[in-house]
């Protein structure tokens, strides 16, 4: 099968990185988590002091040169560095998801991650998962999909997660941090999570995890075949 580039985009536990990391694994691609390397942009900040507001293009690129944000493979799951340390585990923290948004959002940083994305998409062979993959990293990538689910759906399995991690969080509390955030990378200016054109829809309010893996291995392997008049037919 010719190597391709999946774009999967969608809102919050939508379950794009878990779908990503099983398909990646089926057809022995990369898997790169792109919110990771937001997340960890602003665990930088936290703990630098930066305010998001206030923070001027020359800062981040000098703040990203001294500490840059890099990805891993480590016993074949991703990890997410600054500069030597690891910061896999810390990332996941309620303070970085409350304010992953706005630094997200910030034009300068989006620069130097997208920079980073495109040189790992060189070689193809690669699962991507984020807001803008289809839009703006790769707006060529041969297969594109957008993963929905209800909000109800996604708070629920946050939910499951949080508790399987031991951590109580209440339903409510946890769909609403879905719904803002969800609403401040939608409206934002640069790079705003919206479907591509050329993007299928994948709701997975009612699919279990392996008929969305399938449901996506399947179709990527009509478009590695790259014939337009079937993937008319599959759309
Ligand atoms: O996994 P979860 O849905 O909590 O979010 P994530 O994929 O880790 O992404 C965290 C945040 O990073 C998102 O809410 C967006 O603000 C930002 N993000 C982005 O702006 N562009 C991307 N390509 C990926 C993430
Ligand atoms: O990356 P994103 O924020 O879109 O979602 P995720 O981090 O993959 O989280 C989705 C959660 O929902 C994970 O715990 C999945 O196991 C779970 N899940 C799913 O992804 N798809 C289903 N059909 C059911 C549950």
């Amino acid at each position: 099968m010719k190597k391709i580039i999946i774009a999967l985009d969608g809102p919050a536990a939508s379950g794009k990185s878990t779908t990503a990391r099983l398909v990646s694994r089926q057809l022995g691609y990369i898997y790169v988590d792109t919110g990771a390397m937001y997340r960890a942009v602003t665990l930088l900040f936290q703990e630098k002091a930066v305010r998001p507001a206030d923070v001027t293009e020359n800062q981040v690129r000098l703040l990203l040169s001294e500490t840059p944000v890099s990805l891993k493979i480590v016993d074949s799951v991703q990890h997410v560095f600054l500069g030597s340390r690891d910061v896999s585990e810390e990332i996941r923290s309620a303070s970085v998801t409350a304010a992953v948004s706005e630094v997200a959002a910030i034009p300068s940083v989006r620069k130097e991650m997208v920079r980073l994305q495109q040189a790992m998409g060189k070689e193809k062979g690669l699962v991507m998962d984020g807001r803008d993959i289809g839009t703006v990293v790769f707006p060529d990538a041969e297969m594109k999909v957008f993963m929905i689910a209800d909000p109800e759906a996604r708070a629920h399995r946050r939910k499951l997660e949080l508790e399987a991690k031991g951590q109580t969080v209440d339903f409510d509390t946890l769909l609403k941090e879905i719904k803002h955030r969800d609403h401040l990378d939608s409206t934002r200016d640069d790079s705003p999570l919206r479907q591509a054109e050329d993007a299928i829809t994948l709701d997975t309010s009612h699919l279990t995890l392996d008929q969305q893996v399938a449901w996506i291995i399947n179709k990527a392997k009509f478009f590695a075949e790259g014939s337009p008049d079937r993937l008319q037919k599959i759309n």
